[in-house]
């Protein structure tokens, strides 16, 4: 997802996505590439505190889970820097406890909940989702939460909230990749900032998530909390949460920040909107070699899709 202005691309990187991956595939062999991300894995960390939650049957697609040690060791986090292994290598300077999270804007209560406060405060639940990151691979992930909605309900939203914005922590101690230097560059502008429209977030799809596969969430995948929104590609769902906040105006995106002509506030995972230097119609299941078509809404249509009756799509991408 790097932005780099159009002047800094060669012209052969723009259309020659899928050339330049049969070209891989051949000269390093069909085997080599499927077997990528589990070469990874050889870099596994250890798996954390155990934290259980019962599986909601209602909300667990019927693909198989990612392995573990791909979830926990192919990350975008750019806080910790760009390469897929920086965040399993570096995360451990992210210090989970103590943690707060405020949550604040236009609700009539307001509050700073402890991280751990906010975890004991509504039941937690499994559920296994579709993950689509805009980059064309996904993964399948068991992941520990409850839905935001029952938080959003508990801090009563006046009328005057439309969105809810997520900021994710701003310190360069814990997050190397904040720090001023060539080799942390993203082109996002620090905190990370990501939003929603208010019936999105209230969505029953929308997960305030703390774990995954079981245990707490690994600081790599954006402990101690992070948003997990399914429908959307994987930058909508902000890690390392520190405010969630209610507003009248929709939310200037860190992403949208950087490259508006590349990542707008919506989102949506859609097969027929193509990102302006690649295709969005196919994806790579981590594990998998074939490329699989990438479904409207990620797969989640039926349960999705009236969000956005009306609307033109392909404007509000
Ligand atoms: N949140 C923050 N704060 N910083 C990031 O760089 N990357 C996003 C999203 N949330 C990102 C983030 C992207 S591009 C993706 S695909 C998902 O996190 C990846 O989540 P995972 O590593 O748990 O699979």
């Amino acid at each position: 997802m790097l932005v780099r202005r159009a002047s800094d691309i060669k012209s052969s990187e723009i259309t020659d996505d899928k050339l330049y991956l049969n070209r891989r595939a051949f000269l390093a062999g069909a085997a080599a590439l499927a077997l990528a991300p589990s070469r990874a894995a050889a870099a596994a960390p250890p798996s954390g505190q155990p934290l259980k939650a019962a599986r909601n049957p209602g909300f667990a697609v019927e693909d198989p889970p990612t392995k573990f040690e791909s979830v926990a060791t192919y990350n975008n986090f750019y806080e910790f820097g760009v390469n897929k292994d920086d965040p399993a290598r570096l995360a451990h300077t992210l210090r989970p406890r103590p943690w707060t999270v405020e949550v604040g804007g236009h609700v009539l209560r307001p509050k700073t909940y402890d991280i751990d406060e906010l975890i004991r405060l509504f039941p937690l639940e499994e559920r296994v989702y579709r993950l689509r990151c805009v980059e064309g691979w996904s993964m399948v992930i068991p992941w520990i939460g409850f839905p935001l909605a029952s938080l959003i309900k508990r801090v009563e939203p006046t009328s005057q909230a439309k969105f809810v914005e997520f900021t994710t922590l701003l310190d360069p101690e814990q997050f190397p990749g904040q720090r001023k230097g060539l080799f942390s560059f993203s082109g996002l502008d620090w905190p990370y900032v990501e939003g929603l429209r208010l019936d999105e977030a209230l969505h029953p799809l929308t997960l305030l998530t703390v774990g995954l596969y079981g245990q707490v969430l690994p600081n790599q995948n954006g402990a101690p909390v992070r948003v997990v929104v399914p429908w959307k590609y994987g930058f909508k769902s902000a890690k390392s949460i520190v405010r969630i906040r209610f507003v009248g105006e929709q939310p200037k995106t860190a992403w949208e920040k950087a490259a508006p002509q590349e990542y707008g506030f919506y989102s949506n995972v859609n097969p027929t909107v193509d990102h302006p230097r690649w295709s969005q119609a196919t994806e790579r299941r981590i594990g998998e070699f074939r490329r699989r078509k990438t479904l409207p809404f990620n797969g989640y249509a039926d349960q999705v899709a009236s969000l956005y009756t009306g609307m033109d799509l392909r404007k509000f991408y």
